[in-house]
């Protein structure tokens, strides 16, 4: 194999995965270095441009770790992580939609019984939220797992507060839940804002360079698991939210916004006296039988 041209460089990358295993990674690989090739081909990428390029992934990978996941906003910025979503996600149209994932789950949150105060201290105006968790035909489904997870009013993921700021309460506003018989749920937490994802490194540059903003409206993340029903990874999304039509990172479906319901100072839902303005959220959410495509 000498002399390569860039007319045969394409055959000649394909034909090296010949002896290729594996058929899924084979078929993958093959037309990832299609279509780079395309692209570079489509583009004439330059050697500086692809220089630039390189320093950027660079960028990416040092300033990723386990609370930083640079290479997830780069993916969700991009809209692939939506696109994979979607793709994977088809379903029956009365099924709940699924939406990003993002960077902010945390496995191993704290377990809270229907009722408790997940906001664990996380500042914000308090939110009282039911929901209930049902099958195609509005079965009730009993003991799912709610995985719930949101950021402060200050537009924070406990994850992105330095340990000093939260001493050793690691976990603030998010926590997992079960459902009750009937399929519902219900916790006190805090007002879901919109907040920017972290643009103080390559994404945020790259968004800057294309006139994009960070910017995602406000909402409160689930992940709900149950026997049987295929996993909903989704969100809520508060209406009236300037950010609703240009979400940095695609997530919006209609179906999921809702009105956060704003109550002026007294009685709140589980039978506290507030003292101040609260808001309830009331979001039913229909799972899609396991096995079950659209
Ligand atoms: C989030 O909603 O937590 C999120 C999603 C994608 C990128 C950044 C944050
Ligand atoms: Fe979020």
């Amino acid at each position: 194999m000498r002399n390569i041209s860039e007319d045969t460089i394409t055959q000649a990358v394909l034909a090296s995965m010949d002896k290729c295993g594996d058929a899924r990674l084979r078929t993958v690989m093959t037309s990832l270095v299609q279509h780079l090739h395309a692209f570079a081909r489509e583009v004439k990428l330059t050697e500086d441009e692809w220089f630039k390029a390189i320093q950027f992934l660079t960028d990416v990978g040092h300033i990723t770790d386990d609370k930083r996941q640079e290479f997830v906003l780069l993916s969700d910025t991009l809209g692939l992580s939506m696109l994979v979503t979607a793709q994977n996600n088809r379903k029956p149209a009365v099924c709940t939609e699924a939406t990003v994932l993002g960077p902010f789950f945390v496995a191993g949150a704290p377990e809270y019984e229907n009722g408790a105060d997940l906001s664990n201290g996380a500042p914000g105006a308090p939110c009282f939220v039911r929901g209930r968790v049902s099958g195609l035909n509005g079965e009730s489904i009993a003991d799912a797992s709610v995985d719930v997870w949101q950021s402060d009013e200050d537009g924070y993921y406990d994850v992105q507060k330095t340990t000093e700021a939260l001493g050793e309460m690691a976990h603030s506003a998010r926590g997992t839940l079960r459902t009750q018989a009937d399929g519902r749920f219900h916790f006190r937490s805090i007002l879901a804002e919109a907040y920017p994802i972290p643009y103080d490194g390559p994404v945020g540059r790259m968004l800057d360079g294309l006139g994009r903003h960070p910017w995602r409206p406000a909402h409160l993340h689930f992940w709900i698991k149950a026997p049987g029903y295929e996993t909903l990874i989704t969100h809520v999304f508060r209406d009236g939210d300037q950010y609703l039509d240009s979400d940095a990172v695609f997530g919006v479906r209609s179906s999921l916004i809702v009105e956060w319901v704003k109550h002026e100072p007294g009685l709140a839902p589980d039978g506290s006296s507030m003292s101040t303005p609260f808001y309830t959220l009331d979001y039913n959410f229909v799972l899609n039988p396991a096995g079950e495509a659209a």
